[in-house]
């Protein structure tokens, strides 16, 4: 049975990531901070499915545990997601520091120091993917969340020269860009219903992009085209619109 790896898996579309692997026929390990709630997941996953789903610590910020952590695994996963994310505080960051460095580690530093140790194991055993969720927030800045959106766009970098490293090992790498998705992480927010997307649609498009060995996606896929406008706006306009 192929394994599959989630990172950050109590986030809503990890969730949705487990359920659509887990159908496949793959075991499903999920990787998080939350072991009561990732316990009860696995449960869930190993009744529903009839595989063995496990539940193991990982944080991400904790960038000391990360080579421990991939050589306890004890396997080398075929799929591995990096799910984490914090959106943050764009305002109480820009006059504080932990915030800022809590937005920082938990999607561009977490990610590289987990993702360098698993990269060396994957490119030794010559096999793998390699999922990283970044977002559209990292393509432009926008004013009220570029913390969160530069890391992302470090992320994204990261990605692509992971893949050209990879490449020669037969490791893939697939970034993926969300736009707006209906998550803990977006709650409360008023987002435009047809630029949303439900977190089980962007597991279907990361299935999909991974069997079909795709580089980058967006999801929705329409983001593709309102970034294509977003980024041709010409700066001095760009710098006084007030975009959400
Ligand atoms: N929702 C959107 O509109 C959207 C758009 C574009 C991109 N994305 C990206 O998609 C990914 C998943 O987002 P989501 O909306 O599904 O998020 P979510 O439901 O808010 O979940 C985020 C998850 O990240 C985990 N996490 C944060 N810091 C961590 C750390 N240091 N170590 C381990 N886990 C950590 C959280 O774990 P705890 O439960 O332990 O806090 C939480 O389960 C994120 O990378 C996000 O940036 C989301």
């Amino acid at each position: 049975m192929p394994d599959l790896l989630i990172l950050g898996a109590s986030s809503d579309i990890a969730s949705a990531c487990a359920h659509q692997y887990a159908a496949k026929g793959y075991q499903v390990w999920l990787a998080g901070r939350n072991m009561e709630a990732l316990k009860k997941d696995a449960a869930n996953l190993t009744i529903r499915y009839k595989l063995k789903a496990e539940a193991v610590y990982f944080d991400a910020a904790d960038f000391a545990s990360h080579k421990t952590f991939t050589t306890s695994l004890g396997f080398v996963p075929d799929v591995v997601i990096v799910a984490f994310g914090y959106l943050g505080d764009q305002q109480l960051a820009e006059h504080d520091w932990d915030e800022t460095t809590r937005i920082i580690n938990s999607n561009y530093t977490g990610a590289v120091s987990i993702l360098n140790e698993l990269a060396n194991l994957m490119e030794k055993e010559k096999k793998g993917v390699i999922v990283g969720i970044s977002s559209v927030a990292g393509i432009r800045g926008k004013k009220n969340n570029y913390i969160y959106g530069s890391a992302k766009a470090g992320f994204t970098t990261y990605l692509s020269g992971l893949r050209g490293r990879l490449v020669a090992a037969g490791v893939h790498v697939v970034t993926v860009l969300p736009g707006y998705v209906d998550t803990k992480m977006t709650a409360g927010m008023k987002l435009p219903s047809p630029l949303t997307a439900q977190p089980q649609l962007v597991a279907h498009d990361i299935y999909k992009a991974v069997a079909s060995k795709k580089n980058i996606i967006y999801s929705k896929g329409l983001w593709r085209y309102v970034m294509l406008v977003f980024t041709s706006i010409p700066e001095s306009i760009y710098k006084k619109l007030n975009i959400g």
